[in-house]
């Protein structure tokens, strides 16, 4: 764990639950070891749909649809989010968690691998999450790019991968993905970007106009 578990249980005591489903989910992700990116993060990323007066969405990796809920729950009505998940006993189960929480009507969801998908999505959108298999970050970045209008945000999680990418004898297999990832978000001229280190390490990157452009 990055941060300190003690700050980590504080932040958790001062935050107030935003919707009962999503402690539902929370059970489940912790019963099944399943990794969501847990309520600090979900308060983020509420924060930034509210922010940035976001209306379209895309999530690569949406997994049972525990961080697509936190955005969802934050979107007006006329919102939506896009779920792109390979297993499809996630996008099930992922569609009564959205039912129950009452906004099934904002969330399309495409049963493939992201990277295909994006190939043959056109349009931008205002938000893209990507939260798929750490190996295929530096892959997914060049065909997000596209997809993200000018202003609009990415938001990658896992940057930090529970502190490894700062060790220097790290073993992990998947430390290397992540930090080509890392170089390319700063290393963009398309991009800003900063990561933030909340549980295990949030990717926030803008998407600029070019000055030749
Ligand atoms: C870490 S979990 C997602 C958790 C989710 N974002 C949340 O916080 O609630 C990653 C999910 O991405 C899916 N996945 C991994 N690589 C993928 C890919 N290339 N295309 C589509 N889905 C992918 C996995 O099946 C898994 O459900």
């Amino acid at each position: 764990m990055i941060v300190h578990p003690a700050i980590v249980k504080y932040l958790q005591e001062i935050s107030e639950p935003v919707h009962p489903v999503l402690q539902e989910m929370e059970a489940l992700a912790t019963e099944k070891s399943f990794p969501i990116m847990g309520p600090l993060v979900g308060r983020l990323l509420y924060f930034l749909v509210e922010f940035g007066h976001i209306h379209h969405i895309l999530e690569c990796g949406s997994g049972f649809g525990y961080s697509a809920l936190w955005m969802a729950l934050a979107l007006p009505e006329n919102g939506n989010i896009t779920c792109i998940e390979s297993d499809p006993q996630n996008i099930e189960l992922a569609k009564s968690f959205f039912e129950q929480a009452g906004q099934l009507h904002k969330v399309t969801f495409i049963e493939n691998d992201a990277l295909a998908v994006l190939k043959s999505l056109s349009g931008t959108y205002d938000m893209i999450v990507n939260d798929i298999h750490k190996e295929q970050y530096p892959d997914i970045l060049p065909l997000i790019l596209p997809r993200l209008r000018v202003g609009g945000i990415l938001v990658t999680d896992n940057l930090l991968w529970k502190g490894e990418v700062a060790n220097p004898n790290s073993t992990d297999s998947k430390v290397p993905f992540i930090k080509k990832y890392n170089s390319l978000l700063f290393n963009t001229p398309e991009l800003f970007s900063t990561i933030l280190p909340l549980r295990d390490g949030v990717g926030l990157s803008i998407k600029l106009q070019l000055k030749s452009e």
